[in-house]
């Protein structure tokens, strides 16, 4: 069973101003998938305090996958892209690139997520946009290669099946 730590990344959220619906998605999704939810936290739009999140989450607790939630738009405080460029050492283009693409097809405004994904470590991290619909398009088009991924990551050099 893989490991999972959420991060909402969330100003209002943070201060219990405002219910963290995204994240709960994320849980009832994942958990849905067999995935363990080992941490969650709900964390301000602060590119230092989203940095520590995910170190801690990465080299202390140890999780496989770190899935955040907001702070992947064009305000001036989103910064959930760049606190996971500063914390990853690889980063994997496909994965966003894959949800945006899916995302299109669905509502233009996907253009408007900035959302990276990459890898400290044996951690995969990926962004996704704030609201409780997007999180759910985009967790529907990564889950099954996600998987497959973190696998590739643990070392299980196991044959590619062919789709
Ligand atoms: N992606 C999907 N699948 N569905 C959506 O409704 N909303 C977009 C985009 N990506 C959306 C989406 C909108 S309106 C914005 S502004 C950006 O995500 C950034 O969202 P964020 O700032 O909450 O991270």
């Amino acid at each position: 069973m893989y490991t999972v730590g959420i991060i909402t990344a969330s100003d209002k959220g943070s201060r219990g101003e405002r219910e963290d619906k995204s994240g709960v998605v994320i849980r009832e999704i994942m958990e849905a998938k067999g995935y363990e939810v080992k941490c969650y936290r709900i964390i301000a739009d602060e590119q230092h305090l989203l940095e520590e999140a995910m170190i801690q989450m990465a080299d202390q607790d140890k999780v496989n996958l770190i899935l955040t939630t907001g702070g992947t738009g064009f305000s001036l405080r989103d910064r959930t892209p760049e606190a996971t460029i500063t914390v990853c050492d690889r980063m994997a283009p496909g994965i966003p690139e894959a949800m945006r693409a899916y995302s299109l097809q669905i509502t233009n405004r996907a253009m408007l997520s900035r959302a990276v994904a990459g890898i400290r470590n044996q951690t995969l991290i990926v962004n996704m946009p704030g609201s409780p619909k997007a999180v759910k398009e985009s967790l529907e088009c990564i889950l099954e290669p996600l998987f497959h991924g973190i696998a590739i990551l643990l070392g299980d050099t196991g044959e590619c099946a062919r789709k």
